[in-house]
C-alpha cells in the first residue's frame, strides 16, 4: 500500500520510510502555498486584468469604426498589455502550487459618445484597478504574505505609470480640443504613443 502525502507542484521527495507492509512516502513541495483569502483576491485580479483587456479591445474597435486609427492602434496595444498583466498573475499563482481559476468576464461597453469619453473611462478604470491593487497589497501585509507583497510591487509601479499615461492623453484632448481639425490632431498624437514617438 502506498500513501502519498502533500503532492503538489515541483515535487521533492524528502523521506522514504518502510514499515512492515506499509510504505510511506512523504513528499514536500518546497513551495510556499498561498493562503486561501490571498489566492481568492489574486484570482479576482486575474479576472479584472482580463476584463481590462476586453474593455480596451472594445474601445479600439469603436475608434476603428470612427476612422480614429491612431487611437485604435494605441488601445489595441494596451489591450495586449493587460493580457500580459493577467498572465503575470496567473504564472505567480501557479508557481506557488496554487491554482489560478479562470472565470467568465463581464461584457464591456461597446458604444461611446466621443473620444473624450473613451479616455475619461480608461482613466477612471485605471484608478479603479489601482484601488484594487492597493487593497491586495494591504491584505498581503495584514496576512504577513511578504512574497506576494513583494510580487505586487510591480503592479503598484505599473498602475502609477498607467494613470499618468491616461491622464496625459486626457490633458492633450483638453488642450487641442475636438473641434475642426482637433479630432484629427488628437488622434495623431495618441497614435504616436504606440511607437513611443
Ligand atoms: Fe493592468
Amino acid at each position: 500500500m502506498i500513501i502519498i502525502i502533500g503532492i503538489k507542484y515541483k515535487l521533492r521527495m524528502i523521506l522514504l520510510e518502510c514499515h512492515k507492509s506499509f510504505m510511506i512516502i512523504i513528499i514536500n513541495t518546497g513551495i510556499r502555498m498561498l493562503k486561501k483569502e490571498v489566492l481568492d483576491l489574486l484570482n479576482k485580479q486575474v479576472n479584472l486584468e482580463n476584463y481590462s483587456s476586453n474593455l480596451y479591445l472594445a474601445m479600439s474597435s469603436w475608434c476603428n469604426a470612427q476612422g480614429l486609427e491612431g487611437s485604435a492602434s494605441f488601445l489595441a496595444k494596451h489591450s495586449q498589455e493587460e493580457l500580459q498583466h493577467m498572465h503575470k498573475l496567473f504564472n505567480y499563482i501557479n508557481e506557488t502550487g496554487s491554482q489560478s481559476l479562470i472565470h467568465s468576464v463581464d461584457a464591456p461597453e461597446n458604444i461611446f459618445k466621443d473620444i473624450k469619453e473613451v479616455f475619461k473611462l480608461t482613466f477612471q478604470h485605471e484608478q479603479h484597478i489601482t484601488n484594487k491593487i492597493n487593497e491586495l497589497v494591504d491584505f498581503t501585509l495584514e496576512k504577513k504574505d511578504y512574497a506576494t507583497f513583494n510580487f505586487l510591487q510591480w503592479y503598484v509601479s505599473e498602475q502609477h505609470e498607467e494613470e499618468a499615461l491616461f491622464k496625459s492623453i486626457l490633458d492633450k484632448i483638453e488642450i487641442i480640443g475636438l473641434d475642426g481639425r482637433g479630432l484629427h490632431l488628437v488622434d495623431k498624437e495618441i497614435g504616436k504613443l504606440v511607437q513611443g514617438k
